[in-house]
């Protein structure tokens, strides 16, 4: 009996597979070989999984009598595995364009963090929201992210504090999940940034004791699923040693250690992250050599966000010394109401011009490395059989447009594809 398939991509240019050989992500020497066919196709099955990638001559003949939902010819136009954003905050209301004026101006980010905005405003503003408006806008973003070829985003809580916001943002991030086709991978970050009025260790204790058990619950009722716990380790926010009990504390039930770290300070997170099995840290802009070892040895994901050192005008991430070292490098947006970027092409082009990465290096950070940071990787990031059929189809016959071309990138991508639906 001939077999029924959910999609046909073929007589594309390129193919680009970020073929991962087997393993989980791709280090120095891997990413500068993306595995490139030219002239390719893809099928797809109609469980959303990627059947069979490689030559369209090959491909055609092999599947002669199968029939196909459908079927698109990619001639002149490149295919390149979703685009796997490894670090949003993306639920919130309140946004801060006043505060933007003031950065120009010479404000750093504490400084205004101090003063009772940043995170703070967007608290403020969060707390008040109505579930339904943080949905639609959250919706609205998260398609914005989709245009720009995003088919797995990671998304965090973190603009509450407290057990009822938090839980209000985690439950928005639940119902996203059941309306819209891109993939997510949801984080509590409920250690964001320590509340107005309380000190560090009765923010400690409230996550501890209140926040965690209660998600703990809810998880084992099947009500909602975490899969990362985060903490923004910081001078002047959480320090190593609350930063360490909370992240326990999670990974004790069951969530993946995804943190903010080493960001304004050096604050040896990274040393921390790789001492407790941390999947991925991100920032790391102030990251030491014995950190960078540490993460390499530990193959912890250094999630670089190009976007947040750019306009804060903070030192950029090293990336070429940790790729150097062998460290996992993965790059995500930081999309939030101080870095309002939903374009993961713009971050790989930001990393290019001043992290000094290549095209190859990026767009491995940006997709097989940033699902490894989400403990993805043997299912999404590249484009392998029996991975998801998530996908891009650019209309331009070199992939590397994706990343030369500075913005504008809705015009670009001409489909994306998740689990083999047209988007
Ligand atoms: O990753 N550094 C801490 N958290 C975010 C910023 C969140 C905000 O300013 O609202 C970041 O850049
Ligand atoms: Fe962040």
């Amino acid at each position: 009996m001939s077999k029924h398939h959910r999609l046909l991509v073929e007589n594309a240019s390129q193919v680009v597979l970020v073929c991962s050989n087997g393993e989980k992500y791709l280090t120095k020497d891997g990413m500068k070989n993306l595995c490139v066919i030219e002239n390719g196709s893809v099928v797809i099955g109609s469980d959303g999984l990627i059947k069979a990638v490689g030559p369209s001559e090959s491909i055609r003949s092999q599947h002669s009598g199968a029939t196909f939902e459908k079927v698109i010819d990619a001639t002149g136009m490149c295919v390149l595995p979703g685009l796997v954003d490894a670090h949003t905050h993306p639920v919130w209301a309140g946004d801060r364009v006043h505060e933007f004026a003031m950065k120009l101006a010479g404000a750093t980010y504490m400084d205004v963090h101090r003063a009772g905005g940043g995170i703070h405003f967007t608290v403020e503003h969060t707390r008040a929201a109505k579930a339904s408006d943080l949905l639609a806008s959250f919706c609205s973003r998260l398609v914005r992210m989709q245009r720009a070829g995003t088919t797995l985003v990671e998304c965090k809580s973190g603009y509450g504090l407290e057990l009822q916001t938090e839980l209000k943002m985690l439950e928005v991030i639940e119902a996203a999940k059941r309306t819209l086709s891109i993939n997510i991978s949801s984080t509590y970050c409920g250690a964001h940034a320590v509340p107005r009025g309380k000190t560090v260790a009765e923010a400690t204790e409230d996550i501890l004791q209140v926040q965690l058990p209660r998600l703990r619950e809810l998880m084992s009722a099947g009500i909602i699923s975490i899969d990362n716990i985060d903490v923004f380790c910081e001078q002047g926010v959480f320090d190593l040693d609350s930063t360490r009990s909370i992240l326990q504390a999670g990974r004790d039930m069951g969530l993946n250690i995804n943190f903010h770290g080493d960001e304004l300070h050096p604050m040896n997170s990274a040393q921390l992250g790789a001492e407790l099995g941390a999947l991925a840290i991100s920032h790391l802009e102030e990251v030491t050599d014995e950190g960078i070892k540490a993460m390499a040895r530990a193959k912890t994901a250094a999630v670089l966000l190009p976007t947040t050192a750019y306009i804060l005008r903070l030192p950029q991430p090293r990336a070429r010394d940790m790729l150097e070292a062998g460290v996992i490098v993965a790059l995500g947006s930081d999309f939030n109401p101080n870095a309002y970027c939903c374009s993961m092409p713009i971050v790989m082009h930001l990393a290019c011009v001043n992290m000094r990465m290549s095209m190859p290096e990026a767009l491995a950070a940006a997709t097989i490395n940033a699902a490894y940071a989400l403990g993805r990787s043997h299912t999404h990031g590249s484009l392998e059989v029996d991975k998801h059929g998530d996908l891009l189809i650019l209309k331009t016959a070199r992939w590397e447009h994706l990343i030369y071309q500075l913005g504008g990138h809705q015009e670009l991508v001409r489909h994306v594809i998740i689990k083999g639906n047209v988007i």
